[in-house]
């Protein structure tokens, strides 16, 4: 079976490559590096030992995604490309709406000119907005994200559902992401975010080895057990394997429509999470509670157990297994560079 995977250079989308070359998928990967290194490319061959096919561009120019199509006999897709920082998207929403939103439509289009009618888009919790249950269950209403990314995800979650309605022949499968983290056993590949991160663990990783002075815990005055935040966090290989087991399912079904959390079911606090990350690799983090972050809620948990009965999928790696992961490939990152 032949995949395309858009924005495969990308975190979630190299783990993700990685996999399906294990399990024996062709891959061809379209990115245009607006936030990944070239050298990715190779990192995965050293890690996998095996070929794919790359194209260099941008999934929003309809010209090279048929390019693709008619260079290569597709069978079905898996959709990661898109812009990601909630930040960002506040400032620039009409850079976020323009590459998230074509990027869908320019892929749906030639996708349906092509008769490939086989997709697996990541889509995230944030399509829950500020639920209230304590676990978020796939049958939950959408809700109103805080932002124009987290919009953009509902919206294209919507454009899927059209799409469906009015040709049933699709196979639609939209995976809703919790927290990713971690990293490959190897070190090679990570989340590496350039600028000072926004996200918990790649703000830990940078004061764990020395680039930030301290981490700042957003809040420690919710109401949750020990005040701090509580999210679930998912290893990005458990991520990864998730979309092997969505796309077998495609390749399975005649056709549907399907959304699935990814998620491991467990709360974790940012507290856990650091003194996790201390005990795990040893060492003391220099950190402080500040003030609230706008838009934050206090608690997000999957309800994964949909994925478990219709995939057979769940998380097998432990907190513990991310924090020692994404702290080896840090310390690699670094010292690749000093050898540079
Ligand atoms: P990432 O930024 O690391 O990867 C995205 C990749 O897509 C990058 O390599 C980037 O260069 C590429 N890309 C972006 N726009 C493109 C375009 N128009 N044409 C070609 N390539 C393009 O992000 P990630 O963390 O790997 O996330 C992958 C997907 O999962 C995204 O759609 C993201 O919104 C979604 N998601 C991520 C998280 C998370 O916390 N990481 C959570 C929920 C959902
Ligand atoms: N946090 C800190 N200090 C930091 C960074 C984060 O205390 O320096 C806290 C946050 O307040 C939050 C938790 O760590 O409580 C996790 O924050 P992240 O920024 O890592 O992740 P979010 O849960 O805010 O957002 C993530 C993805 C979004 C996605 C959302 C869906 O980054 O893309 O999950 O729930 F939309």
């Amino acid at each position: 079976m032949k995949i395309l995977v858009t924005g495969g250079c990308g975190y979630i989308g190299s783990h993700t490559v990685i996999e399906l070359l294990e399990n024996n998928y062709e891959v061809i990967i379209i990115d245009n590096f607006s936030n990944s290194k070239r050298d990715v490319l190779d990192k995965i061959k050293i890690i996998t030992n095996k070929n794919f096919i790359f194209y260099e561009g941008d999934v929003c120019d309809n010209s090279i995604l048929e390019k693709i199509f008619s260079e290569n006999f597709i069978d079905g897709v898996i959709h990661f490309a898109g812009f990601k920082a909630v930040g960002e998207s506040v400032e620039k929403p009409l850079m976020y709406y323009r590459n998230n939103l074509d990027a869908t439509l320019s892929l749906l289009e030639t996708m349906n000119k092509f008769n490939c009618k086989k997709i697996v888009f990541s889509s995230s919790a944030t399509v829950y907005g500020d639920a209230k249950e304590a676990k978020f269950v796939e049958t939950i209403k959408k809700g109103t994200p805080s932002n124009p990314y987290g919009k953009t995800k509902t919206v294209i979650e919507d454009i899927l559902e059209d799409l469906y309605t009015s040709d049933p022949t699709w196979s639609i499968t939209m995976l809703r992401y919790f927290n990713p983290v971690g990293s490959h056993a190897s070190g090679l590949i990570g989340d590496d975010p350039s600028g000072i991160p926004n996200n918990l663990m790649p703000y830990i990783l940078r004061v764990a080895v020395g680039e930030l002075e301290c981490l700042t815990i957003f809040g420690n005055d919710y109401d949750t057990p020990d005040g701090t935040c509580i999210r679930d966090y998912i290893h990005v290989v458990d991520l990864a394997k998730g979309h092997i087991k969505a796309l077998d399912q495609l390749f399975n079904l005649e056709s549907g429509i399907k959304i699935y959390n990814l998620g491991s079911g467990k709360g974790v606090s940012v507290t856990e999470i650091v003194t996790t990350f201390e005990r795990v690799n040893n060492l003391k983090l220099n950190y402080r509670y500040g003030e609230r972050r706008s838009g934050d809620l206090p608690n997000i948990c999957a309800d994964p157990s949909l994925a478990l009965k219709e995939l057979n999928w769940k998380t097998e790696k432990t907190l513990e297994d991310m924090c020692k992961d994404a702290y080896n490939f840090i310390q690699m990152q670094k010292n690749s560079i000093k050898g540079d």
